[in-house]
């Protein structure tokens, strides 16, 4: 037995667990719907909806909670072990700090693993949550699923009349960040405490809070199918993926992926 499972006295030490957060409280003003996509309908469910059921398909996860609008509280229809914190603030860093505030005072241990994921990343999949998890258990500062940058990155001129190239970037060291992202609860609550002084500014996901306290979050390849859901013409695309993978699991059933299934919309 090494050190690690064999602690230098009494019983070993229970692993950290991990819990899942997931900031439901904007309002989708991009996506034009007039009310949050997140409670959109696509391919039989609602977007909130698929993304839980892949995060309920991960059975390493200790607990998933919603963190809703104050406006939403009476939310309903969301599976049993849900937790839903109407807890939401004006940005998304203030959504999720508040959740985690949340699940502090609740008792949740703060050297405990969260994943944070937007409710609006809803083609995420249990396999890469779980690959997500084994990178960052036994990582000092945690991570983020990330895709190497496939496009070219130009840089505009600022000022007046269209865009126009002012540099092409080199690309090979650019990523680009998706969720979820997994750090330490008591970690990150701190990040995002600091982060508050200053009206959470720059702050669009955990890594950047992370990163401000000097600390250099590891990149997990994820998938370009893990899209978040930001503007109209990606409500098509994720109902696209959806029903392709519900088709899949249905024509395919031994090879198709848990969140193929857990995804098929209730009868
Ligand atoms: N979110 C949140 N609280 C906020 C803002 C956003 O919990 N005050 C959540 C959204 O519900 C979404 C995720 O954070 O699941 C990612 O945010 P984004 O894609 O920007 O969603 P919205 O803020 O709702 O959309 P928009 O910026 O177009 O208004
Ligand atoms: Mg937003």
């Amino acid at each position: 037995m090494t050190a690690k499972t064999l602690p230098l006295h009494g019983t070993p030490a229970p692993l950290p667990s991990c819990h899942a957060l997931i900031p439901s409280a904007g309002s989708g003003s991009r996506t034009g719907l007039g009310r949050p996509k997140q409670y959109e309908v696509l391919a039989g469910r609602r977007i909130l909806d698929h993304t839980l059921a892949a995060f309920l398909a991960v059975p390493a996860l200790a607990s998933v909670t919603v963190v809703v609008a104050p406006e939403q509280a009476a939310d309903e229809g969301l599976p049993a072990p849900v937790q839903v914190l109407a807890v939401g603030g004006s940005t998304r860093a203030e959504s999720v700090f508040n959740g985690l505030s949340a699940l502090l005072a609740q008792g949740v241990d703060a050297d405990d693993w969260v994943l944070v994921h937007d409710a609006a990343r809803c083609l995420v999949t249990p396999a890469q949550i779980q690959a997500l998890m084994t990178a960052c258990l036994e990582d000092a500062v945690g991570g983020l699923l990330a895709l190497p940058l496939p496009d070219t990155l130009k840089v505009s001129s600022a000022g007046e009349g269209p865009d126009r190239v002012r540099q092409t970037l080199e690309r090979a060291d650019k990523w680009l960040a998706q969720t979820p992202q997994m750090f330490r609860l008591g970690l990150l609550h701190r990040a995002l405490m600091q982060a508050a002084a200053s009206g959470f500014a720059g702050v669009t996901d955990e890594a950047s809070a992370i990163e401000a306290l000097g600390l250099a979050p590891l990149m997990v390849p994820g998938s370009a199918q893990n899209v978040k859901v930001t503007y109209p013409e990606d409500l098509a695309l994720a109902e696209a993926v959806l029903l392709y993978r519900q088709t899949q699991a249905r024509h395919f059933p031994a090879t198709a992926t848990t969140s193929a299934l857990t995804t098929e919309p209730a009868p």
